[in-house]
């Protein structure tokens, strides 16, 4: 398809932090309890990771962020601008996501998908991942953080689930 054939991925310029933020929200990948912003910044931050921008010419069409933690990969915030999908934009962030893993020597790569978000494993499972026989856990180590949290999830779940 069209977009498949132009589309270009490559590091996030710091020029295009706002608009890799207005991506992440359209796509319906933000939530009240996590700051994209300082999400981002800690991945700028280090060598570990990255945010890869998808482009159509001038168009910002798609993003993700991976890194690795030592020993495995990780993919977060993958989104592709609604009007642009189905169109081998999110293939083409995910091979790039595991090209940079490859390269800083991380052998899998990982990610999460929401349960509220379960249409978009056909997405992944075409692209060759798999479930894993593993429960995913995890701790908020700031206490006042952890609180504000518990009750923003709540309010989420009883406005969107
Ligand atoms: C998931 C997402 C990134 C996919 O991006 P995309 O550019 O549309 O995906 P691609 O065109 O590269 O799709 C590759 C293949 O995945 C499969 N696929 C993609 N979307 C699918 C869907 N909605 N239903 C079924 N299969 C799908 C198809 O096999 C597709 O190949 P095909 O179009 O040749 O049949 C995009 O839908 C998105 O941004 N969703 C909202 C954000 C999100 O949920 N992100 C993931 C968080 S874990």
């Amino acid at each position: 398809m069209g977009v498949e054939r132009k589309v270009v991925v490559s590091e996030m310029t710091s020029a295009e932090r706002e608009a890799v933020i207005a991506l992440w929200v359209r796509c319906g990948l933000t939530r009240p309890w996590n700051d994209p912003e300082a999400d981002m910044a800690l991945a700028e931050a280090t060598e570990n990771a990255t945010i890869l921008v998808a482009r159509d010419g001038e168009n910002l069409v798609g993003a993700a962020m991976t890194g690795h933690d030592g020993h495995r990969g990780a993919l977060y915030y993958l989104g592709v601008d609604p009007a642009n999908r189905r169109g081998g934009v999110g293939r083409a962030l995910v091979h790039a996501a595991e090209a940079w893993c490859r390269t800083h020597g991380a052998p899998k790569l990982n990610l999460l998908v929401r349960m509220e978000n379960q249409a978009v494993l056909a997405f992944y499972e075409a692209l060759g991942y798999l479930p894993t026989n593993s429960i995913s856990l995890y701790r908020t180590l700031d206490p006042e953080r952890a609180e504000r949290e518990r009750a923003e999830k709540a309010a989420w779940a009883a406005a969107h689930i």
